[in-house]
């Protein structure tokens, strides 16, 4: 995908980090340039999963630049078109809920609403315990939103965690091509392997 620019927004789902990271990877390799945007919990929270430094200088190398963090980095996404896509990967519950109900109060969120000004597509890989309970709602607002693509996604833990999906990372540079062609890749939801 050379002279595509890929938005590349990760929320505090810290335990998917190093498969976003993976499909990071990936993007680059297909000649995405790739513009990376943390939420304040993705810059700032060390957890079991690793250093938020340490995740810091990873997307910096993937990338070649340091991720967006703040609204004044974000603000000019739309009106300077410095993405032709943007994802959210890992995507959170919280996340979900701000964008369904127009709310903009970070790096993450006010990037998806500065982008989605030039009508292009927004694509969320969702990773969240309530995705089948409180965020299922938001989830279906956004799926019926126009702009925003999923990439498939299924329970991880049906029994343990029953309310839980994840989307499936490998699938990324998939579903960014199809939401390109402004169509969704199917199917949407999978079955637990
Ligand atoms: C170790 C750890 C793992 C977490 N994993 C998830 C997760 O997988 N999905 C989720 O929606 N929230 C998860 N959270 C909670 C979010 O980080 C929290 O709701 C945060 O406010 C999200 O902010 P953001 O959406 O702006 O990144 C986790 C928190 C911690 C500390």
């Amino acid at each position: 995908m050379p002279d595509i620019r890929l938005g590349f927004a990760m929320c505090g789902s810290f335990c998917t980090f190093d498969r976003a990271l993976a499909a990071m990877k990936e993007c680059r390799s297909l000649g995405y340039d790739i513009l990376p945007i943390l939420s304040p919990a993705a810059r700032t929270t060390d957890t079991r999963f690793g250093r938020a430094a340490d995740w810091i200088l990873q997307i910096e190398a993937i990338c070649g630049k340091p991720p967006i963090c703040d609204l004044v980095g974000a603000e000019p996404i739309g009106p300077k078109h410095m993405t032709d896509i943007l994802l959210v990967a890992p995507c959170t519950g919280n996340t979900l809920g701000k964008l369904a109900n127009g709310i903009t109060d970070n790096a993450v969120t006010l990037a998806v609403k500065s982008h989605l000004r030039g009508r292009r597509p927004v694509v969320l890989a969702v990773s969240t315990n309530d995705a089948l309970s409180g965020s299922a709602k938001n989830i279906g607002t956004l799926l019926n939103t126009r702009n925003y693509y999923f990439v498939p996604m299924g329970q991880d833990d049906p029994i343990a965690k029953p309310t839980s999906l994840v989307a499936d990372f490998h699938q990324i540079p998939q579903t960014l091509a199809q939401a390109l062609e402004g169509k969704q890749i199917q199917p949407l939801l999978f079955e637990k392997k």
